[in-house]
């Protein structure tokens, strides 16, 4: 319920609503209605965002109690500000932005989620003040788009255009990126120009008109958006140029959508965009009946559209429809922390609590044990498997046996990197990226009033994912802060006593150390152990900032030992057991989920210590 409105007054909030701005008409009654949604949308100029707001219409439309009433920002900032505004006025009880610009949107985002819960559409804005994110992985969509062109040039020299959309926006910058990042290994393939046409097929059109020998020399051109390929597309068919291979992105259906330009060799093929619209608003009606464990991100998953794979209909992996009980198999990658035996019970428990069989296997830090357990799963015919994997590469071989074997593979906890993305079904990781940055954040500000602060790293697990995000996040916002220095970085693979050995190592080395981060906190308690069997005092002499979360990290927090910890998630079950069934009941899976995590300073510890879940 709205904070401004009682529940009698939601009526006549409706009306107003309904009088003032773009809304919806349904037949639903202004008496049932309990939850108003607003969507502030950043335009209805491409058809995309049409097909975003149908889709929150069509999902809202089956609850009776729901009414969303629209704005349409016409691609100005300025007016989705006060777009946003009219609608806290008048008494939303959640907010949907699609942000026309999300760099100057931020702040009025941050302002209304601390009173109301924000989902925010399409384009990340800085930071987590918002309830929830949904969107697509901008950096794969280029890179799809770079690896099927590598797949038309045949290893032979081709020379490509990109148009691309406005070039503020951040989906625009990932794409390119991802695009070259993509190419990087291919020196035969040369981008020979990049305009930017502004998501709009007509100025696409105008502009390969303004450059038609450029476009008529190249051999592919990549838009970032179809509308924009379909433009390119009129145009060079006006000067009779046939048959040039034209990739674009969205692959929304209907009339003139990507699959139908792809289905008529319009376009040689799209990525998919999915919107969101009907994520959105299924989350929307999580918060609003205040659900627990919700995500913070959720990322849709897209994939190449071309003739062939229109032809040959199917997704990766079939869903099950299975009425009788579904076995999961699970491997765990070891018992190396506190972090994951919370995590290997959140699974059990959460297992049982939904009724689905669980075999589990221990793999003992052993990439060849977790390949063998995958293996074993294949061969007992389980219906879904599930692993943490222990480090993020290796694992080509054994998750094609099973795809081929038809059996979906759910990562937890942490991601891999194989050559088809379609290998895994979804992921339910954490941000390891965000939380190195978060720790950086915390000990840049905690040390802001120093001249130089020397900093060394506990590193987890060589080649595991949080090992690489967390310094790589880390080391991000280190660069920036000119008071801040990594002197050393030495592993403790995840496990207490060995971050003990590594902190001894780094006291021999070092005659000054002002602070550690440790990627999680069971390598920051060794640490603790050896900062103390020197002599200092740990919290004091020599600050400490893990990962994890842990009680015991909230324990040495509070007897003022270490400074902060970054939360990660353990709990992991129930999300794991919902994509489960949401997979075996047909449902289609977003590429990756990520939970919500907070920042915990030993201010807070004391506190919090009795609330702590693991
Ligand atoms: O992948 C999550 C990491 O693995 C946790 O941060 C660490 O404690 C665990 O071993």
């Amino acid at each position: 319920m709205s904070r401004i409105l009682s529940f009698a007054n939601k009526g006549c909030l409706v009306l107003l609503l309904f009088l003032l701005m773009l809304s919806v008409s349904c037949t639903k009654s202004e008496d049932d209605i309990r939850h108003v949604i607003g969507v502030a949308q950043a335009n209805l100029s491409d058809p995309w965002r049409e097909v975003m707001n149908a889709e929150i219409l069509a999902a809202a439309s089956e609850y009776a109690e729901v009414r969303v009433v629209f704005s349409n920002a016409g691609g100005s900032s300025v007016k989705q500000k006060a777009d946003i505004e009219r609608m806290i006025r008048l008494g939303v009880d959640l907010l949907i932005v699609s942000p026309v610009d999300s760099r100057s949107i931020s702040p009025v985002i941050q302002d209304v989620y601390a009173n109301l819960p924000v989902i925010v559409l399409d384009k990340a804005i800085e930071g987590y003040d918002y309830s929830l994110f949904i969107g697509v992985d901008n950096d794969l969509v280029g890179q799809l788009a770079g690896r099927h062109i590598k797949r038309l040039s045949l290893g032979r020299p081709i020379q490509v255009i990109e148009v691309t959309g406005d070039l503020n926006a951040l989906p625009v910058v990932e794409r390119m990126e991802g695009l070259r990042n993509a190419l990087k290994d291919a020196p035969e393939i040369e981008i020979i120009g990049s305009f930017s046409a502004g998501w709009q097929r007509d100025l696409a059109e105008d502009l390969t008109e303004e450059h038609r020998s450029l476009f008529e020399q190249s051999d592919v051109v990549f838009a970032h958006n179809d509308a924009m390929a379909y433009g390119v597309h009129r145009a060079l068919e006006r000067y009779g140029v046939k048959n040039k291979p034209i990739i674009g992105i969205d692959g929304i259906s209907g009339p003139q959508g990507g699959l139908e330009l792809v289905f008529e060799g319009i376009l040689e093929a799209t990525i998919t965009c999915p919107t969101g619209g009907e994520e959105a608003v299924l989350r929307a009606m999580d918060i609003l009946e205040h659900q627990s464990g919700l995500p913070k991100k959720i990322i849709l998953r897209s994939s190449l559209v071309t003739q062939e794979t229109l032809a040959s209909q199917s997704s990766p992996i079939p869903a099950l429809r299975k009425d009788s009980p579904i076995t999961l198999g699970f491997a765990h990658p070891g018992r190396e922390s506190a972090w994951r035996l919370a995590n290997i019970k959140s699974i059990g428990d959460a297992a049982k609590d939904e009724g689905i069989r669980l075999i589990e296997v221990n793999a003992n830090n052993s990439q060849e044990a977790q390949i063998a357990a995958i293996r074993s799963f294949i061969d007992a015919g389980v219906d879904v498997i599930g692993f943490s994997p222990i480090v993020a590469t290796g694992w080509d071989e054994v998750l094609r046996e099973a795809r081929d074997a038809g059996i979906p593979v759910i990562c937890s906890d942490r991601t891999v990197e194989v050559s088809d993305e379609n290998l895994v079904t979804t992921y339910l990781v954490s941000d390891f990226w965000e939380e190195g940055r978060r720790a950086a954040q915390w000990l840049k500000d905690e040390t802001a009033q120093e001249d130089q602060i020397k900093i060394v790293e506990i590193a987890g697990l060589p080649g595991s994912t949080p090992a690489i995000d967390r310094a790589a996040g880390f080391a991000e916002v280190v660069d920036q802060s000119p008071h801040l220095t990594l002197i050393d970085s030495t592993p403790g693979d995840f496990i207490e006593n060995l971050g003990y050995e590594a902190m001894v190592r780094l006291l021999i080395r070092h005659s000054q150390i002002d602070a550690v981060f440790a990627h999680n906190d069971d390598m920051a308690l060794g640490a603790i152990r050896a900062i103390e069997e020197a002599g200092l005092n740990p919290g004091k002499d020599i600050l400490l900032v893990s990962i994890d979360g842990v009680r015991e990290a909230f324990l040495a927090m509070r007897r003022g030992k270490l400074n902060c910890t970054v939360e990660c998630s353990p709990l992991l079950g129930p999300p794991l057991m919902k994509a489960v069934k949401d997979f075996v009941a047909g449902e289609e899976l977003p590429l990756r989920i990520n939970p919500e995590e907070g920042v915990f300073p030993m201010e807070v510890a004391r506190e919090l210590i009795g609330t702590r879940p693991y």
